[in-house]
């Protein structure tokens, strides 16, 4: 069974960093997230992938290759015009088994797919979506379920109040191949607005099952913050974060930080991170790789990615910085959000 990844929706809402990135690149604990999602698939026996690309996607491509460095085979298929998430299935018909995984690349999770597997054999439908669930539905496809844990009625985004249960899609699919008789070719398709719609009408056997364990869509910035809350509060255990020095606080290899320097947990620190002297970091922060923090430096609940270079006596508040920003001496920022206006690899 392969694993066929979405990966090419523009990440409006995770703008300015997605201007040039694709979401699923976003850095989640120091790494791209599609690094960790790969990895996690892996684990679970799954080895062979298409990635589904469209927005930068030498990004993507560039980053890994054919996936040698992972353990992995991954292949590439293309968009001209964005497909929509049943488009880009179809457009990657040749490369997929009989039966495959979906996974929308910009879910951060921790869920099994075995037994999301082995519920779609017993049940011998067409697909069979993992569920989740979240207090309000209305920015998700929410389902409605009969006893046997088949999907009745499919509603994207419905209105606040309108949504049929708290029961969503999250964004994890196991899919028989005779689903892309029901998807049109060379036309955007949008699988929850158009294609398990039909596949319900048609009752082709849409079921439903639920995951187990974190999950989040990084889609806006206050989940993408949230996740980082989360991983450093532990309530989403990422196998990565790296090694912990004290109690809530990770600091990588090759740091060089001022002995006066106050770190309060929770932080994370990557490699290669130099902080000056009085610099207070925490809590709630996580430094990229490479980074040069200055003296006296004050930053709270922010997310900077590689090789930034705050300079001394900056205060920094709930903000998110992209890849090579220099944040100016003296700067106070406050819930900014700031990405480099060109290309960087990730
Ligand atoms: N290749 C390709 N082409 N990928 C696409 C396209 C496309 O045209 N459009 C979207 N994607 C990818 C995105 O990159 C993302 O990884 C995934 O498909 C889902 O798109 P989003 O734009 O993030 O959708 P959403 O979060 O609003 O809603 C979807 O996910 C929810 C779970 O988080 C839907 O599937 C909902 O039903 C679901 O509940
Ligand atoms: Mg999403």
């Amino acid at each position: 069974m392969n694993a066929l990844l979405l990966a090419g929706g523009l990440g409006t809402r995770l703008r300015p960093l997605t201007e040039h990135l694709p979401k699923p690149m976003a850095l989640v604990a120091n790494r791209p997230w599609l690094e960790h999602l790969i990895v996690h698939l892996k684990q679970q026996g799954i080895a062979d992938f298409v990635i589904a690309v469209k927005h930068y996607p030498e990004i993507i491509q560039n980053h890994f290759g054919t996936g040698e460095k992972w353990g992995v085979r991954i292949r590439y298929t293309f968009e001209k015009a964005l497909l929509g998430t049943a488009g880009a299935i179809k457009n990657a018909e040749p490369f997929l088994d009989d039966r495959f995984l979906v996974v929308n690349a910009d879910i951060v999770h921790e869920a099994e797919m075995i037994p999301l597997l082995e519920f779609h054999n017993q049940h011998g439908g067409a697909v069979t979506i993992g569920l989740t669930t979240v207090d309000d539905p209305s920015h998700y496809g929410v389902v409605e379920l009969d006893s046997q844990g088949e999907i009745l009625r499919f509603v994207e985004k419905p209105r606040p109040g309108e949504a049929p249960s708290n029961l969503i899609n999250a964004g994890i699919y196991v899919m028989d191949k005779r689903v892309l008789r029901h998807i049109p070719k060379q036309r955007e398709v949008s699988i929850e607005r158009e294609t398990f719609p039909l596949l319900i009408e048609r009752s082709e056997g849409v079921f439903g099952k639920t995951i187990s364990g974190y999950w989040m869509d990084m889609g806006t910035k206050e989940r993408y913050r949230q996740i980082h809350w989360d991983l450093l509060n532990r309530a989403y255990r990422l196998p990565h974060l790296g090694h912990q020095n004290e109690n809530g606080i990770w600091v990588g290899q090759n740091c060089d930080i001022d002995s006066g320097v106050l770190f309060i947990p929770p932080v994370l620190i990557g490699d290669n991170v130099k902080i000056g002297e009085r610099s207070v970091i925490g809590p709630f922060s996580v430094i990229g790789n490479d980074c040069v923090i200055g003296k006296q430096v004050r930053c709270t609940e922010t997310i900077m990615w590689d090789r930034c270079y705050a300079h001394s006596g900056v205060v920094l508040n709930n903000c998110i910085f992209g890849y090579d920003l220099e944040i100016g001496a003296k700067h106070i920022l406050h819930e900014a959000v700031m990405s480099r206006a060109e290309v960087m690899q990730a």
